[in-house]
């Protein structure tokens, strides 16, 4: 089987809605009996309504250990279908509504990181993220969290939520701070908005990567100065197609993408949310545009020649494909 590597996982959103209800019960903590629909699934119904699901099944992670569990599980399963590189976004804004501290947060992280290494040999890195809609003051405190407590597994700074709130401009403070302290970041852009929103990131944040980035296929110029700017796409098929914006893998812009010239790569975003995996998300890809094994080790290694790890660990990587 391709070996895979995934750069685009928000760690809150891989949690099943099992493990979210195991954790709830084992806290005592009250879930939202909206979260789930009556097949035990989660329950949700357009984009915006999936982000408030996604912060009410958040809420059940409660302790360093939960976070541990929720890393090692998703881990766990993204070994067994030959993912040997994970990054992954934590959102230390979900932890500290759900009284969490920064450090506890990244310390559960870091054990389940450690646990899945030495049982499934899979490695996994961190990209603290901000959350778009809750504004510009707490992007900026998130980001001198990560500037004042540097840590071996957190590798970058991204910002997530809501795209058509704010501007980019607006969170040019919190992005150059941790650029200043020598992170790459990347932004959730052109998943909801347009090619403007992408320009905006673009212009305004010091990003090497795009969060979907996908509606760039709107505007050919853009197309052009992504390729050129070797700007990586962190694209996620499945979700796009769970939240609207595309009707099946077949008419998803990645092919085209990556045949001008784009640098793309292959996520799974929320996996049970949008009812897929990374195994599920090469494979059903793959499919729709008849590609070979070659083509999808080449999207594996366009991944870990962007992720955002240490050079040691990318060649420990490239030399596994
Ligand atoms: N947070 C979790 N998943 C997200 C997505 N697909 N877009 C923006 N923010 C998110
Ligand atoms: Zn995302």
């Amino acid at each position: 089987m391709v070996k895979k590597a995934e750069l685009h996982v928000h760690l809150e959103g891989t949690a099943t809605p099992a493990l979210v209800r195991e954790l709830a019960g084992r806290n005592g903590a009250e879930l939202d009996p909206t979260t789930f629909a009556s097949d035990g699934e989660f329950r949700w119904d357009d984009f915006w309504d999936f982000l408030k699901c996604y912060d009410k099944a958040a809420a059940a992670i409660k302790s360093i250990d939960d976070y541990r569990a929720v890393t090692y599980d998703y881990l766990r399963r993204c070994a067994e279908e030959d993912v040997i590189y994970v990054e992954t976004f934590s959102s230390p804004d979900h932890a500290a509504a759900a009284g969490m501290s920064y450090v506890d947060h990244l310390e559960g992280i870091s054990a389940g990181i450690d646990d899945a290494r030495r049982d499934f040999g899979i490695e996994c890195r961190i990209i603290v993220t901000c959350v778009r809609h809750l504004g510009a003051s707490s992007a900026t405190q998130v980001a001198r969290q990560v500037a004042q407590n540097p840590h071996p597994y957190v590798v970058g700074f991204g910002m997530g939520g809501d795209e058509a709130m704010h501007h980019p401009a607006d969170f040019a403070p919190a992005f150059n701070i941790v650029h200043e302290a020598g992170l790459p970041t990347t932004n959730h852009a052109g998943e909801f908005g347009g090619p403007d929103s992408i320009r905006a990131t673009l212009e305004h944040l010091p990003v090497v990567r795009l969060g979907h980035g996908v509606r760039a296929i709107e505007d050919d110029q853009l197309v052009e100065e992504l390729a050129e700017k070797a700007i990586t796409l962190e694209l996620c098929p499945g979700s796009n197609i769970a939240t609207g914006l595309y009707e099946n893998y077949k008419s998803h812009p990645i092919n085209r993408l990556m045949e001008k010239g784009c640098r793309v790569t292959i996520s799974s975003d929320d996996p049970p949310f949008f009812a897929t995996s990374v195994g599920r998300e090469y494979e059903q890809t793959a499919k729709a545009f008849g590609w070979n094994e070659a083509t999808m080790q080449q999207i594996t290694q366009n991944a870990i020649e962007a992720a955002f790890c240490d050079e040691g660990l990318k060649e420990q990587l490239l030399a596994q494909l």
